[in-house]
């Protein structure tokens, strides 16, 4: 049966770190709505430049924008065996139009995963949080260095990089927005039986063992 997930949690939750573990188990093409908005700002296309006005900000792109890149990615073959949300639904509105879609495209949700951590520590989580430029491995100056110090584990590569809305005057807005918008989602999700949540105030491999504990029971 097919593996339709998503991963939600505030920003710096540790829904990219615990997506990797996902999909390297279960080979399902990991959607995440930021990486795609990352990709359309790097290639300054249309769609990247508007949502860069919104990010940088730490504010929310708006909701016509993002559910239709999520839209089309879903209708893609490769999420026949499953897909991962990351990051998608972040309103009530995205979650209503997420419904919508996997009733047409009959890929009914399996479970949503929400990474509960204390706010307080994710400011510490963003702002110390740096990437490979190679392949977007994530790592953390205090809490997930690389074996090697200045390489990259997963692909070796050696230049690394702070995401813009990682910088403090950012993600004081966009922890902000966030909060705001997580705890309808919470119930939204709660209410229809889908919910799963996890402690993410945990060392990262003791939270995919209670990722994958979730994962196995279903
Ligand atoms: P997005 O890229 O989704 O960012 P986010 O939700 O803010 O989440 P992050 O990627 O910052 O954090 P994460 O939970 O993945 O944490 P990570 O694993 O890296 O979105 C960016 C922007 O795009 C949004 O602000 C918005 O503007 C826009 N956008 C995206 N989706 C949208 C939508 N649906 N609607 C509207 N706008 C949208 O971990 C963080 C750090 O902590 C890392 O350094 C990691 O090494 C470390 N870490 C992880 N786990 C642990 C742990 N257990 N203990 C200690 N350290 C840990």
């Amino acid at each position: 049966m097919a593996l339709n997930l998503i991963l939600m949690g505030l920003p710096g939750a540790g829904k990219g770190t615990q997506a990797q573990y996902i999909v390297d188990e279960y080979h399902i093409p990991h959607i995440s709505t930021g990486d795609m908005f990352r990709e359309a700002m790097a290639n300054e296309t249309e769609m990247g430049l508007k949502a860069k006005e919104f990010i940088d900000k730490g504010d929310l792109v708006p909701d016509d924008v993002t559910v239709g890149i999520v839209k089309e990615r879903l209708s893609q073959p490769d999420t026949e065996p499953g897909f991962l949300l990351d990051g998608f639904p972040r309103t009530l509105a995205q979650a209503d139009a997420l419904a919508e879609m996997t009733d047409v495209l009959n890929k009914p949700l399996s479970a949503v995963i929400n990474i509960d951590v204390d706010p307080k520590v994710l400011t510490d989580r963003l702002t110390g949080r740096f990437i490979c430029k190679t392949c977007g491995a994530t790592y953390h100056k205090l809490y997930h260095m690389p074996k090697v110090p200045g390489t990259c584990d997963v692909c070796g590569g050696h230049e690394f990089y702070q995401r813009d809305d990682d910088k403090p005057e950012a993600v004081k807005n966009r922890l902000d927005v966030n909060i705001k918008m997580n705890t309808p989602l919470v119930s939204y999700y709660d209410e229809r039986n889908l919910l799963h949540t996890v402690n993410g105030d945990q060392e990262i491999d003791a939270v995919w063992q209670d990722v994958d504990a979730i994962l196995r029971s279903l």
